[in-house]
């Protein structure tokens, strides 16, 4: 009998070198990165700038560790900064602001399509008085990950930035996942990164690259950055290596994340069409959906899984699915026909 083909729906963080990145990483010039002398690193770093229209950049292991970063070089310990509600950076990063950072976090609420409401951060944001911590950073998450992938426009970050801007606080943008948001819709990045002071994308979801993610500001802020980084042992020696691979995400990968958002939409508008599964199609906008399973069907996660379909769950009966370069559309429409079947047999 033939092996049954998994479909891995989990994340966009399995998505594996392509050859071409491997190649590249093959032949890496390398040098020794922490002394400044890896010409891979800094060409990736000199690139990432450019496409997001920031001075400078610094490649950091990880989008949790450019998020952190972020709140290093833009606050002081005592500081309060806002988060949304459903901010990667407050679920998913371990409390790392408040632990190394030594910020309060304060949050306002979401808004499904991942947006903070411009009137509720105005309000939130303290004003001068003795008993209060200065309210000094906002940061924002587009494409927002609990927020099924919903998109930040250039105009709402405008709008929010400058709220923020007026009074005082820096911006930083947790752009894990902002070329996603750039191609849904159809905009260069940069016009995403314009309004924020502060950013961090990652190269290791759709883009497929192994490893690494680009912290982009000033030169200035992004000489601070370096330093932090060394402090949270980020400071990386023939890191070129793993550079390659960015340089191939940046330079080849970003245009078929429509692939992955056009077999999002198949996928949600195929799941709409099962009895009993709940999907808001108008809250999938890139290559992420969260959807409901039946109730009669118990431990739908699990049993997806024993069927070779793999989603997280997203607690009670929400489950996220992200779609990625190692899913076909044909996959999506094999994922489908498991699916149905599976809540068939239970009902
Ligand atoms: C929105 C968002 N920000 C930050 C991160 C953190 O990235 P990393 O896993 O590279 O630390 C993720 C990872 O899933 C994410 O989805």
């Amino acid at each position: 009998m033939p092996s049954m083909k998994i479909i891995d729906l989990r994340s966009d963080t399995i998505t594996l070198p392509t050859d071409e990145m491997r190649k590249a990483m093959y032949e890496a010039e390398l040098g020794d990165d922490v002394l400044r002398e890896d010409p891979t690193v800094k060409r990736l770093e000199e690139l990432a700038a450019e496409m997001m229209g920031k001075e400078t950049a610094l490649f950091t292991p990880s989008g949790t560790m450019s998020n952190l970063i972020g709140v290093l070089v833009n606050t002081r310990p005592g500081d309060e900064i806002i988060v949304g509600s459903e901010a990667h950076m407050l679920w998913y990063e371990v409390g790392g602001a408040s632990a190394l950072g030594g910020v309060v976090i304060r949050t306002v609420p979401n808004e499904p399509d991942g947006r903070l409401d411009p009137d509720i951060v105005a309000q939130t944001i303290r004003g001068d008085n003795i008993h209060f911590p200065p309210t000094t950073l906002l940061c924002l998450e587009n494409t927002h990950n609990r927020c099924g992938g919903a998109v930040l426009t250039p105009e709402y970050t405008s709008t929010i930035a400058r709220i923020a801007h007026e009074r005082g606080l820096r911006v930083h943008l947790d752009g894990a996942r902002i070329f996603n948001a750039a191609v849904a819709l159809g905009v260069p990045a940069r016009k995403l990164a314009e309004p924020v002071d502060t950013l961090g994308f990652c190269l290791s979801k759709g883009l497929s690259a192994p490893v690494g993610s680009l912290f982009c500001s000033t030169r200035e802020c992004v000489e601070k950055a370096r330093k932090w980084r060394k402090m949270l042992g980020g400071g990386m020696r023939q890191a070129g290596v793993i550079a390659a691979a960015g340089i191939v995400a940046l330079e080849k990968m970003v245009e078929r994340l429509a692939e992955d958002h056009a077999n999002a939409r198949r996928f949600a508008e195929g799941l709409s069409s099962i009895p009993g599964i709940t999907v808001n199609l108008e809250r999938v906008q890139t290559n992420i959906v969260n959807f409901e399973f039946p109730s009669n069907v118990a431990d739908f996660v699990p049993r997806a899984a024993a069927r070779g379909v793999k989603f997280n769950s997203r607690g009670g009966r929400w489950v996220r699915a992200v779609t990625n370069r190692m899913v076909s559309a044909g996959d999506i429409d094999e994922a489908l026909g498991r699916l149905e079947k599976l809540v068939r047999e239970a009902g």
